[in-house]
């Protein structure tokens, strides 16, 4: 029987994947990403019409979504970023990403950021997928508030989460610049009464 122990890398992985739970829709499940995934992933921020409003302009090296997969396996942690891959139900392939980041527990907040190949879009599966994390956040993190900083032109994600109940609260000028253009940041917020309002009613 070996006696080795764990490097730090997989005692890293293995953390990683302890402190993201596994989150079950109708249609949707949100998964840890795999290395299987990576032309999925590669696909998605490939895509021009999916990061037309993003924080990096279109990937065009398949080494940038090895990259993201590396890191969106093993930086997992409750305390600081939560990587979903957002997957097909039925057939478990990889159709976004959902990432909680700035995960500050003391002070009882998160920001959320999202997105979906552009042949999903409008089926209602962001919504599924934010509310299966939103009820993840205010019932079992038990943060207190949510924030999503969206480009004001962005009409699809800002309709989204106006109807999960985010408040718009402010704007911030210019904060962005992404080849070479610069982008607002509208700011939405949601707290945790509220959500929970919102699903008592
Ligand atoms: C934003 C995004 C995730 C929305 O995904 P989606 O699955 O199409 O959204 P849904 O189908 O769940 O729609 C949710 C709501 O938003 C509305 N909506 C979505 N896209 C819309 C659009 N382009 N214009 C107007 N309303 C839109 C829907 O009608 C729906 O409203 P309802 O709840 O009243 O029915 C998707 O467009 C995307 O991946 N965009 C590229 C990446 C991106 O910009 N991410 C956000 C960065 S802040």
């Amino acid at each position: 029987m070996s006696t080795s122990q764990p490097d730090e890398a997989t005692k890293a992985t293995a953390k990683a994947v302890d402190d993201l739970p596994l989150l079950r829709g109708n249609r949707i499940r949100l998964r840890g990403f795999r290395q299987d995934d990576i032309d999925d992933v590669y696909a998605l921020y490939s895509d021009p019409a999916v990061t037309l409003f993003w924080s990096f302009p279109a990937w065009t090296q398949r080494a940038q979504a090895e990259d993201l997969l590396q890191h969106a396996i093993v930086s997992c942690s409750s305390d600081k970023i939560l990587c979903w891959a957002i997957a097909d139900s039925g057939s478990d392939r990889l159709i976004g990403s959902l990432t909680l980041f700035n995960i500050n527990r003391a002070q009882g907040r998160a920001d959320i950021g999202y997105a979906l190949h552009s042949g999903q879009w409008g089926k209602g599966y962001a919504k599924e997928a934010l509310r299966l994390v939103l009820d993840y956040v205010f019932d079992t993190l038990k943060l207190r508030r949510v924030e999503a900083d969206i480009d004001p032109r962005n009409t699809g994600s800002c309709k989204l989460v106006q109807g999960l109940g985010f408040r718009h609260e402010g704007l911030l000028r210019e904060r962005w610049l992404v080849d070479d253009a610069l982008q607002d940041s509208a700011i939405y917020g949601l707290l945790a009464r509220d959500w929970h309002n919102q699903r008592r009613s």
